[in-house]
């Protein structure tokens, strides 16, 4: 719990002098069921400081009254193991309870960009992500957070948030981890049958045809008619969109944008995205 938390962050003397030209501590959010994605994340926040915390909580308040709340997987102690293995100092598995009050009135607002294109599908989900993600800010009080570009539009709100609440925590994003086939590692991966695998490869391959065109409305088709080609995949959205404000881009945009989509393959839904340079 929080005390406990307080204590760990003492022993590790953290909230001095940092030693050899690192920060002191850098925090990677999870919520838990680690694989090769999140590993990657722990390793960057390693380079970036001297002590690695990592947060493992399955937040009730991202996930909508009909998504997989429930049956989110939970895999503690092989998360603890591989922590421990990647040189972990400190985890922090808070109960619900210990992070929500019973009588919990304020929160984030991700305001209007927190309801477009992923926040459109799940409303509230990028409130919720960002109440926790502050809250575990404020407890953990990390110099340094690490996020995953797989998740994009978090990532790009995260950053909003940083600057809109002058957070004085740096953000950094790292790129997503693959299978050797493309297609991006995802805790809700286990969750797909050998058919539904192989259709959900339909999802990065858009993703990379797209990126190849020139031009933002040939990116769009290319990656379109991909997953059209793909008739098991229930397309929940495809989308062109500046990085820092996920509005799309025009056909006039020059510089980067990130293609980004989001499907369901059986009941399992999956999202992806690429920078690509227009
Ligand atoms: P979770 O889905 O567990 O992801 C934790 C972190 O791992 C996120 O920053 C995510 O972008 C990153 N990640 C996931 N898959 C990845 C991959 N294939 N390659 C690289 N990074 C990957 O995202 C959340 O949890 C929650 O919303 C959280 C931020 C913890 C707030 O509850």
């Amino acid at each position: 719990d929080r005390t406990e938390l307080v204590k760990a962050r003492e022993a590790l003397g953290v909230g001095g002098q940092a030693l050899s030209g690192k920060v002191d501590l850098a925090l990677v959010p999870t919520m838990g069921a680690l694989h090769e994605g999140h590993r990657s994340l722990i390793r960057l926040a390693r380079e970036k400081a001297d002590h690695v915390a990592v947060s493992i909580f399955v937040n009730p308040l991202q996930f909508g009254p009909n998504e997989d709340l429930s049956r989110y997987p939970r895999t503690f102690d092989t998360d603890l193991e591989i922590c421990a293995a990647e040189g972990v100092s400190l985890v922090f598995s808070p109960s619900a309870e210990t992070m929500y009050l019973p009588d919990r009135q304020v929160g984030v607002s991700a305001g209007r960009m927190g309801t477009i294109v992923e926040g459109a599908s799940r409303p509230g989900h990028l409130d919720g992500v960002l109440t926790v993600v502050l809250k575990l800010f404020n407890l953990v009080q990390p110099d340094v957070a690490v996020f995953g570009q797989k998740d994009a539009q978090q990532l790009a709100m995260i950053r909003r948030m940083a600057a809109d609440l002058d957070l004085p925590i740096s953000i950094v994003g790292a790129p997503t981890v693959r299978e050797a086939d493309g297609l991006a590692l995802s805790s809700r991966n286990r969750y797909l049958s050998p058919q539904d695998r192989r259709a959900a490869l339909a999802l990065s391959r858009a993703l990379f045809e797209g990126a190849g065109q020139r031009t933002p409305g040939e990116i769009r088709r290319v990656a379109r008619a991909v997953l059209e080609g793909e008739p098991s995949l229930d397309v929940d959205y495809l989308v062109l969109v500046d990085p820092a404000t996920f509005a799309e881009v025009g056909e006039d945009h020059v510089g980067e944008a990130i293609l980004a989509v989001a499907a369901k393959v059986g009941s399992t839904r999956l999202i992806d995205n690429v920078t690509v340079v227009v």
